[in-house]
């Protein structure tokens, strides 16, 4: 080994044990062009739930979107809409969407559907941290556990934004994790594999994962190093999860001037197409 691979390998050696929450990163690399690329891929397969659901999930997801707006008129608001594959399906039926999301190969995926098929949804590659959400809305959602990947001061000020951005009698419509299910995630074990490729890169190397749980600011932390097995270089991604109580949640709903809070088990029918480790939360503008 030279000594250039040594003081690179050096930095796993180095690393912060455990991860303290967001000092690594805070989420997956999604608006890193090359890393949205290949994600993409995983948001359209059919073979798997991870990072969008399989058509036959997200289709039981919007009966239970569909009935909480008007029909055929409806303005939905997507938040962190991946590859637009819910608005699409609403549009199908309609309904206006507006989706904003920071990964450029699921917006443009998204809007080259839109284009294709002739909806009425528009797309923005935008930072939920400091987009305009506009107003006026029948529906904001933000689904998929992206509430829980923010550290809690801005899923706060999101959910204070995307309250705003309801008209009178609107529905908020979200789907957190559950908070067992984020500390099962922090309190599971390392594992290390040799790829030839993968999410994090395209060429061969070694993922080391290392999960955390942070008792003091309930926080699951993961955190990925990635070393290519042809230079030695190392990289590294960190991704801190909140777990919240769902009590917590719904007084926080509360002070953003939402009524009429309510809990689901799932946003989907039944137990084929609901998703583990998440649940449904709904809250009315008054
Ligand atoms: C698990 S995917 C879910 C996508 C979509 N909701 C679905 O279920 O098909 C999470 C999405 O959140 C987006 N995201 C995460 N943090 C974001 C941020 N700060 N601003 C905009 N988009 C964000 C990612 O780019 C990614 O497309």
């Amino acid at each position: 080994m030279t000594t250039n691979e040594a003081s690179r390998l050096a930095t796993i050696a180095g690393r912060a044990i455990p991860a303290v929450p967001w000092q690594d990163g805070d989420n997956l690399p999604w608006n890193d062009p090359a890393f949205s690329e290949r994600v993409l891929v995983e948001h359209l397969s059919q073979d798997h739930d991870r990072a969008s659901r399989r058509q036959q999930v997200i289709d039981a997801q919007l009966r239970f979107i569909a009935a909480r707006v008007p029909p055929t008129t409806g303005r939905v608001l997507d938040l962190a809409c991946g590859p637009g594959l819910y608005l699409h399906g609403l549009a199908e039926l309609g309904h206006h969407g507006r989706g904003l999301d920071f990964a450029p190969a699921a917006i443009r995926h998204a809007r080259t559907v839109a284009k294709t098929d002739v909806l009425d949804c528009e797309f923005e590659e935008v930072d939920l941290r400091t987009a305009a959400f506009g107003e006026g809305y029948d529906v904001v959602m933000l689904l998929f556990g992206q509430l829980n990947v923010f550290p809690r001061s801005i899923a706060r000020e999101l959910l204070t934004r995307a309250g705003t951005a309801l008209a009178p009698g609107g529905t908020l419509i979200l789907e957190p994790q559950l908070a067992e299910s984020v500390r099962d995630t922090g309190e599971g074990i390392p594992t290390w594999e040799t790829l030839d490729a993968g999410l994090f890169s395209p060429h061969p190397h070694l993922l080391l994962h290392e999960p955390f749980w942070d008792t003091a600011s309930r926080t699951a932390t993961e955190r990925w190093h990635v070393v290519d097995l042809a230079s030695g270089a190392v990289k590294r991604h960190a991704m801190s999860t909140c777990a919240w109580e769902t009590d917590k949640l719904a007084e926080t709903l509360r002070k953003a001037g939402l009524e009429q809070i309510e809990v689901h088990s799932s946003l989907a029918s039944d137990e084929e197409t609901a998703s583990a480790g998440l649940f449904g939360l709904t809250a009315v503008r008054s």
